[in-house]
């Protein structure tokens, strides 16, 4: 009989190609998540699922279809899916690391930049039709260029962005609770520091880390107050890492300077208290939206699933 795929939401043609003709493909083109009445409906009898990180993959999901093998995830964080119910059923969960990370770091440091610089500000303003002549105090930001750069989680994405500091010659300093080998610190020139003295010591906080219990609200009221009055916090990880209404006041009170999110704690709901905010830089979470890395993404989502559907090894299985 032919193996089922669901593939649950939008996905471009160039990997849907990748499927052989002697699968059974239910594709739903839509960007909304299918309803979980509609979800459970087209999973049953479905040997594979891909999905994107808007649907919640649950134990219920996952007894859909008692001959699900795996649920491959277009996206590197899998916060969406209940890996450890999906363990207990013998499905394998992937997802699509790497291909994202250099993206991801691009995006993490154009929020960085964007904030430190006020390029939204300045943008609306020149539209605006209020610039008159060149004014001397004119959106005056604060320097990238030999600052400190606290990196929280220091997986993939962290070290890119590490990468990227050198070219701005600042201090690199990173915590995670898994010290890397000394010499990717040596190459990176990053310093190990515990997450108080980070927070201390930093002139942009980036937040790297996964969504797990142990992190969320890793930056919670206490961690932004301890954070430099001038400091920058940039998120492009998980919305719930950081405490949304703690950083509503802080951004209002001066406890910090700026952000930059492209996450938030209940997307697509965006802190209300954030909005009027002009110091911090909001995206719709786009971190790893450009072309090419979309496309791989996709491409490797598939390929994860016909491999454990084509009896071999997912090529990125969750750890
Ligand atoms: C996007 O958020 C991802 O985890 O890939």
């Amino acid at each position: 009989m032919a193996k089922r795929i669901l593939i649950s939401n939008i996905l471009p043609e160039e990997s849907r190609r990748l499927i052989p003709r002697g699968f059974e493909v239910d594709y739903n083109p839509a960007d909304e998540p299918l309803a979980k009445a509609d979800l459970l409906r087209r999973l049953r009898g479905a040997d594979g699922l891909i999905c994107h990180i808007i649907s919640a993959i649950d134990d219920e999901v996952l007894g859909a279809s008692p001959t699900l093998k795996v649920v491959s995830n277009v996206a590197v964080g899998y916060n969406n899916i209940d890996v450890g119910a999906a363990r207990r059923r013998g499905i394998v969960v992937t997802n699509t690391p790497d291909v994202l990370t250099e993206t991801t770091a691009d995006f993490a440091w154009a929020l960085l930049m964007a904030a430190a610089r006020r390029v939204v500000e300045a943008d609306q303003y020149a539209r605006s039709g209020q610039w008159r002549a060149w004014k001397w105090d004119l959106l005056w930001g604060g320097d990238v260029y030999g600052k400190t750069l606290g990196i929280l989680g220091f997986g993939r994405i962290g070290r890119a962005v590490a990468r990227r500091a050198g070219g701005f010659g600042m201090r690199i300093l990173y915590h995670d609770a898994q010290r890397p080998d000394p010499t990717v610190e040596r190459d990176l020139r990053a310093t190990y520091a515990d997450r108080d003295m980070l927070l201390r010591e930093s002139d942009f906080v980036t937040v790297h880390t996964p969504l797990l219990p142990e992190t969320r609200h890793l930056i919670d009221e206490a961690a932004l107050r301890a954070m430099k009055r001038t400091a920058i916090l940039v998120n492009a990880a998980r919305g719930p890492i950081v405490d949304e209404a703690a950083l509503v006041r802080g951004l209002s009170e001066g406890w910090i300077a700026g952000a930059g999110l492209d996450v938030f704690e209940e997307e697509p709901k965006i802190h209300p208290g954030l909005l009027p905010l002009k110091n911090v830089v909001l995206a719709p979470h786009i971190a790893s939206a450009s072309l090419d890395t979309r496309l791989a993404m996709a491409a490797l989502a598939v390929r994860n699933c016909l491999a454990v559907l084509e009896g071999k090894p997912a090529i990125t299985p969750v750890p």
